[in-house]
């Protein structure tokens, strides 16, 4: 069995999840990069291959709103690389004229990645535990005007990262689950989210503070390291923070 770790990561073909696939190689990972936009996909791989070697990064089609999609993900990566170790659920999108899609690929996406995560990795169906990484947003936390369903999806991540990240499931699974939550960065998302928002007069793509999906990426390498099971982890331009928590006062569960 390969003795490098072996990760999906999802909406990897461009934008933040191929800036965590890049993070991933140069730690020693081997890839499966699982995108809806497959050509793109495996333009990005053909390139990577160059630098990493072609038998580290493979490229697979998968749509998150399917959860078929997700079992030949899983398959194809466990007979190519024979082991899964970290699943990012990273796929998103903002189009907020189209709020039923939104809900499917930010969170029914996520959603069933987790389960599949759960029943390939988990150790109570015979797996080996394992790392889930959802990339949520800064919009997990915080209300924006410009997308509401956005934030409501990216809300719901935190959440189900959160749940999934209890003592419970852990003893049972040996799963630890953790979102990235990041500030604006620099990607297709926000360049023409213009058209996606709910007012056209706030244009996210001009906002002087965007990140950069390297910054973002090592954040993921932060999460792998620390291991905090229902962690969540703010990327801002200033930084790595995690949010904890709010109590609710007579809130007990
Ligand atoms: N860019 C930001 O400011 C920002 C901030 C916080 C969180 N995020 C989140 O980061 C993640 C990545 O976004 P990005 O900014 O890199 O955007 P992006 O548009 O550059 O990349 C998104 C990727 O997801 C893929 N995708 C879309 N729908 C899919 C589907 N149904 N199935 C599989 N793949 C699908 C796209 O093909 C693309 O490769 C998203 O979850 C997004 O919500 C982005």
């Amino acid at each position: 069995m390969s003795e490098s770790p072996v990760a999906i990561v999802t909406g990897g073909a461009q934008g933040i999840g191929a800036a965590i696939s890049i993070e991933l190689l140069k730690k020693n990972y081997k890839i499966c990069v699982a995108d809806v936009q497959l050509s793109k996909a495996e333009a990005f791989v053909n390139e990577q291959r160059l630098v990493y070697g072609k038998e580290n990064i493979i490229a697979c089609f998968c749509d998150v709103t399917k959860e078929a999609d997700y079992k030949q993900v899983f398959d194809l990566t466990l007979r190519t690389f024979h082991k899964i170790d970290v699943l990012v659920n990273n796929a998103g999108i903002i189009r907020e004229q189209e709020p039923q899609t939104v809900v499917e690929v930010n969170l029914m996406g996520p959603i069933f990645g987790c389960l599949t995560a759960l029943k390939y990795m988990g150790k109570s169906k015979g797996g080996r535990g394992g790392i889930v990484i959802n990339t949520a947003s800064i919009a997990g936390f915080v209300p924006i005007a410009d997308v509401p369903v956005y934030v409501a999806s990216k809300h719901g991540v935190v959440g189900l990262t959160r749940s999934y990240g209890t003592q419970y499931h852990f003893d049972k699974d040996g799963i630890i689950f953790a979102a990235l939550c990041p500030s604006f960065t620099r990607t297709e998302l926000v360049l023409e989210s213009r058209n996606n928002t709910v007012r056209c007069d706030n244009d996210f793509s001009k906002r002087s503070d965007l990140m950069s999906t390297e910054h973002v990426a090592k954040g993921v390498i932060k999460l792998l390291e620390d291991k905090i099971n229902g962690s969540a982890l703010a990327v801002t331009p200033e930084g790595y923070d995690y949010v904890e928590v709010q109590e609710l006062k007579n809130v007990h569960v």
